[in-house]
């Protein structure tokens, strides 16, 4: 499989939630006709919990739960029950709704008051899930990403350290303007993914979009999500026409 790139705007955030969902189910029917089960890795935000609380709404006769796996792409170094965890937000606008078995949802242990060490955890919970010998990175079937006003993804921030991780698959990445860390899936993680799929919703977004996609001369390390490119694999991006408004118009 050679890397694909796709954009598709949409009018309105149902309309990009409605699209998202169309993917995850496609992906998933794929996944589980050809390998016997899907991995997923989710995003926080507030774009994904729209995507979610579609897939829990009417997802539940097309999706196949069983073989389904789901995992984090990064996760605020709080415990699971805190307000800001993306575990949480997952868990209250899908995973509850769903009949998922709990040995199916791999969390980030962000409840570790060691943020390194719980990001050591979940690399190892990713080895043994997919059998990986040193050196070699998982392939998720679908990773979602969103990204933030200021071009963050997962939480590889601008400048980061993170951004230039080469070998671990998991790390505690400091991020300066919150004075934390974050744990976050590494760049070669998201980029060894089948497929990636960022949700962006929103006029906030519009300038690092412009920035991302078309300003081949603005740098990766200031908009990390322009950093993710799959190796061997399929890129989409959905946004909703407010995202997009700084767009050229054939984008
Ligand atoms: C997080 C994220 C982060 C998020 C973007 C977009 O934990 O905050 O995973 O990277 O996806 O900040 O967030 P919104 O969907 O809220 O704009």
């Amino acid at each position: 499989m050679t890397s694909s790139l796709e954009i598709r705007t949409l009018t309105t955030p149902q309309e990009l939630f409605e699209a998202a969902a169309e993917e995850v189910v496609q992906a998933a029917t794929q996944a589980v006709a050809e390998r016997g089960r899907f991995t997923i890795a989710l995003s926080g935000g507030s774009t994904p919990r729209g995507l979610f609380t579609l897939l829990a709404a009417n997802a539940r006769s097309v999706l196949p739960w069983a073989q389904m796996f789901f995992f984090w792409g990064d996760e605020r170094h709080v415990p699971p029950d805190d307000p800001d965890s993306n575990y949480r937000m997952a868990n209250e606008s899908l995973l509850a709704k769903i009949p998922v078995a709990a040995a199916n949802v791999f969390r980030i242990p962000a409840e570790n008051p060691d943020a390194a060490a719980a990001a050591q955890d979940y690399e190892q919970t990713l080895q043994k899930f997919f059998q990986l010998r040193p050196g070699e990175f998982p392939r998720f079937d679908l990773i979602l990403l969103g990204i933030g006003p200021d071009g963050h993804t997962a939480s590889l921030f601008p400048e980061s350290a993170g951004l230039s991780e080469k070998s671990r698959l998991v790390i505690a990445n400091w991020v300066e303007k919150f004075k934390t860390s974050r744990i976050t899936f590494t760049l070669p993680v998201l980029n060894a993914a089948r497929s990636v799929a960022f949700l962006a919703s929103g006029t906030d977004k519009a300038p690092a979009l412009r920035a991302i996609l078309e300003d081949e001369s603005a740098p990766g390390e200031r908009y990390p999500a322009k950093l993710v490119r799959p190796n061997e694999g399929k890129l989409t991006w959905f946004l909703d026409r407010a995202a997009a408004s700084q767009l050229s118009p054939a984008a």
